[in-house]
């Protein structure tokens, strides 16, 4: 925390003190509880040769994208339901071009009737910050994609961060550290379009020069390479099952039921608040405003009104959005999402 600027000492004194009981009350209210593991444990390695590098310790990997290829790694088993979690270091300056992707999915197994769950950040050019997406897909339908896109509320290639996807049988939840920034509620007008078939958790670095930034405008430039994501205090909690076999399921059910009633999956009053107010600060595309895709949006999308009048028909923000003015102002006061959320409304 930038917490000591103050020139005379007594002010001085207060300020620290005040800095150790914030910082500590913000760290009270931030840790989850979480079993983490070490990269063997739960995960093998899925591509890109040498630039899957595992740290001395075991518990972590950094993913490297170079001329010749990116990275990237798989969880050794298959989950119906679970909580998937990485602390994860973005590469610094130039990474237009470059897509760090963290997400779960069956694509493998089932080709045409696939599920996925995404956290995608997406580089961009030096002096412009990272940004990322979330998305949904369940029984292939890739045709209906159901992207939001947010600004991030600190730098994600300074420090790690932890980013967390939730998925039960009632509902998926996006975090980035401990705030809840999407959730979707399974609903039967969705059908088939919700996640229900065993996934894999996947991390990834790769080139998408096409599309990642500004459409495609700024490609990767190797000359910056190699690009670095870093990944460590790894959690996987969930049912692992074999994908093949008709879901089986009194143990499933048990840890369904554990994970349902874990710290993460009981959104606060405070979180879901912080959750609010990460939306309407930081998102900049949702896929519910759309209507030019999506005339009628689809069944999930909780159209609040607070939020709509802020997008065009295109699902983008009328205005350049408010997290610039609003980010200078965050960084100063502290980096604890919480806190810099709930200061302003
Ligand atoms: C998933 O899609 C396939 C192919 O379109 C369809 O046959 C199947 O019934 C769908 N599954 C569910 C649970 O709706």
């Amino acid at each position: 925390m930038d917490c000591l600027y103050g020139s005379s000492l007594s002010f001085f004194s207060l300020l620290v003190f005040l800095c150790i009981i914030i910082s500590s009350s913000s760290q009270l209210a931030q840790a989850f509880n979480l079993n983490t593991i070490s990269f063997d444990e739960g995960y093998s390695h899925l591509f890109g040769d040498s630039n899957l590098v595992r740290s001395p310790d075991g518990r972590g990997v950094r993913l490297l994208l170079d001329r010749f290829t990116g990275s990237g790694f798989i969880s050794s088993s298959m989950y119906n339901h679970g909580f998937f979690s990485a602390n994860i270091k973005l590469p610094s300056d130039y990474t237009a071009g470059v897509v760090v992707a963290f997400y779960t999915s069956n694509g493998d197994v089932f080709e045409k009737t696939h599920d996925e769950l995404d956290i995608e950040f997406l580089g961009d050019i030096t002096g412009k910050p990272w940004r990322f997406q979330t998305n949904l897909y369940g029984n292939g339908s890739t045709s209906r994609g159901r992207e939001e896109r947010y600004h991030m509320w600190f730098d994600p290639t300074k420090d790690f961060h932890r980013y967390s996807i939730l998925w039960t049988s009632k509902s998926i939840i996006f975090f980035v550290d401990e705030v809840p920034i999407r959730e979707v509620v399974r609903s039967e007008e969705m059908g088939s379009d919700f996640p229900a078939k065993p996934m894999s958790l996947y991390a990834t670095i790769w080139d998408a020069s096409t599309w990642a930034t500004s459409g495609g405008k700024y490609k990767v430039n190797y000359k910056y390479a190699p690009f670095v994501a870093e990944f460590k205090d790894l959690v996987l909690d969930g049912c692992s099952v074999d994908p093949i076999q008709e879901f089986p399921s009194a143990v499933c059910s048990a840890i369904d039921l554990q994970i349902e009633s874990n710290e993460y999956s009981v959104v606060t009053p405070e979180q879901r608040a912080a959750m609010r107010r990460f939306r309407q600060r930081y998102m900049y595309y949702s896929y519910c405003y759309d209507t030019l895709r999506y005339p009628l949006p689809p069944p999930e999308c909780v159209i609040v009104p607070s939020e709509k009048f802020r997008f065009k028909e295109t699902g983008r923000l009328k205005f350049g959005g408010s997290h610039k003015s609003h980010k200078r102002r965050s960084r100063r006061r502290s980096q604890t999402p919480v806190v810099v959320l709930d200061n302003d409304d």
